[in-house]
């Protein structure tokens, strides 16, 4: 029998706090939640689609932003070659330290981390052949200074490919309407941007960036993954009252997803953009 730790859930184990992982003394939770994330099969189809939009990599310095635990930098410094280099950089000092020990361990690569904030990096304007950066921006409360940022480092010609949740596409097969809406709102709004992927055409439209093409990627979400990017939120924001719902009733809301859980049959999905360009 699945039992919901709903009321359980740890202070800190909010996927809405992934702007400030090094504030909740929680790293850990975050890390392993990524790793979960990442082994989806849909994560692999936007780990590809991102690499394809980022052209022939041979040779090419790549930054990712929003590096996190370095797996997808790993993957791109496969593609660029002896001659290529990737820079992974993230605003989460234990982001970074994570992804320098896998890297430690793993096969020698050209790529190397850095703590830098999106929306003031160190780098020089062009330094970069191509930029990308996945599921991060949802996390910044300053998009006009990230893309600015994002555009200025990556060289006049590179190639810019972003990918990011959308948090009103998701869905779940819930008995009740009304509380679903509200629940999805309130996960959604725990994001400083949750509306940052319907933005993302128009908001690089507006950069000017050429050749614009956008693609959804809807990822079926099994329970453990749904239960643990929502729980934290709706606790949080049901102690403090940002929902309006009593403890009994956010319980009660868990059970039938529990009890599909149990029988095999439940469904919950999201859906999220992957935008791509020339700058
Ligand atoms: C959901 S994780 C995604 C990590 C990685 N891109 C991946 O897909 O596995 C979001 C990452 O963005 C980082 N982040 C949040 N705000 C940031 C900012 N202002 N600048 C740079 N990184 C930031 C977090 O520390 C975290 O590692």
């Amino acid at each position: 029998m699945t039992t919901s730790t709903s009321a359980a859930s740890a202070a800190g184990e909010n996927v809405g706090e992934f702007s400030a992982v090094d504030s909740s003394d929680r790293s850990a939770w975050f890390i392993d939640f990524m790793d979960y994330a990442n082994a989806l099969p849909e994560y692999r189809a936007i780990r590809q689609g991102l690499a394809a939009s980022l052209g022939d990599l041979d040779g090419r310095s790549v930054l990712e932003i929003g590096s996190g635990t370095g797996d997808d930098a790993r993957e791109l410094a496969a593609l660029v070659g002896g001659g290529g280099r990737v820079v992974g950089t993230d605003v989460s000092a234990a982001m970074v330290e994570e992804a320098r020990r896998r890297s430690a361990q793993g096969a020698s690569l050209p790529v190397e981390f850095a703590v830098e904030d999106m929306r003031d990096l160190t780098f020089a304007d062009g330094a970069f052949d191509a930029t990308t950066a996945k599921l991060v921006r949802q996390h910044c409360d300053d998009l006009d200074a990230a893309d600015a940022e994002l555009l200025r480092v990556t060289r006049p010609g590179g190639r810019i490919a972003v990918f990011d949740y959308d948090f009103d596409t998701l869905t779940v097969d819930h008995p009740d309407r009304v509380r679903t809406r509200e629940a999805v709102h309130c996960f959604c709004d725990g994001h400083r941007n949750g509306w940052n992927g319907r933005s993302l055409a128009r908001r690089f439209q507006e950069r000017g960036l050429a050749g614009i093409t956008i693609t959804p990627y809807t990822v079926r979400m099994p329970f453990a993954f749904f239960r643990r990017s929502m729980e934290g939120r709706l606790s949080e924001a049901q102690r403090s009252g940002a929902l309006a719902w009593t403890a009994g009733q956010l319980a009660d809301w868990w059970r039938p997803l529990d009890e599909a859980e149990d029988g095999g049959r439940f469904f919950a999905s999201i859906t999220g953009f992957l935008l791509a360009g020339s700058r």
